[in-house]
């Protein structure tokens, strides 16, 4: 029998339960899961947790619109997140930003037509003597320059291997 697509999540969201535990701490690990899983954290998504977890929905709102990295809207398979934080932004953050928005064709806030990319900006990342310092997906890049950017870009493009093999700063 097929199952749709909400009976899935419902089911995904049973098991993470399962395994991360049934209440409010388990909410972070099943809001990446189901982010991973799905690109997205629907209001259906969020209002499953709350049932499951026997949390308020609001409680659940509130975590997604609180971290940057947790979206209730479809993104790209690769988020670049640039830090735009004081140290990161004298040691060449523009530079960086610019080459972003040409070799993307988006403005930050954007996600390509292709569905790729997403270009937001981030604060500080934590990096801030390795600046510019910029997040994709889970990974962090540091002494970004515009000429690595293209290489980054590319290594996402050609494959995940590629991508992973690109991590190592310049
Ligand atoms: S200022 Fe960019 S990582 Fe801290």
């Amino acid at each position: 029998m097929l199952i749709t697509e909400r009976q899935r999540m419902v089911q995904d969201i049973e098991s993470w339960a399962g395994q991360f535990g049934n209440d409010r701490s388990s909410l972070m690990p099943i809001l990446q899961n189901v982010q991973k899983k799905y690109s997205r954290i629907s209001e259906f998504s969020m209002q499953a947790i709350a049932d499951r977890l026997e949390i308020h929905p609001v409680e659940v709102y509130g975590v997604v619109s609180f971290y940057s990295f947790l979206k209730d809207e479809v993104h790209g398979k690769f988020v670049i997140r640039l830090c735009q934080t004081i140290t990161c932004d004298m040691a060449g953050k523009d530079r960086v930003a610019k080459q972003l928005e040409n070799d993307l064709g988006v403005s930050f806030g954007e996600t390509t037509t292709d569905g790729m990319f997403t270009l937001e900006y981030a604060n500080c990342l934590g990096m801030c003597d390795q600046g510019p310092a910029m997040l994709v997906n889970d990974q962090v890049f540091t002494c970004v320059t515009p000429e690595k950017v293209h290489d980054i870009i590319q290594g996402c493009r050609q494959s995940l291997t590629a991508f992973a093999g690109l991590r190592k700063e310049s």
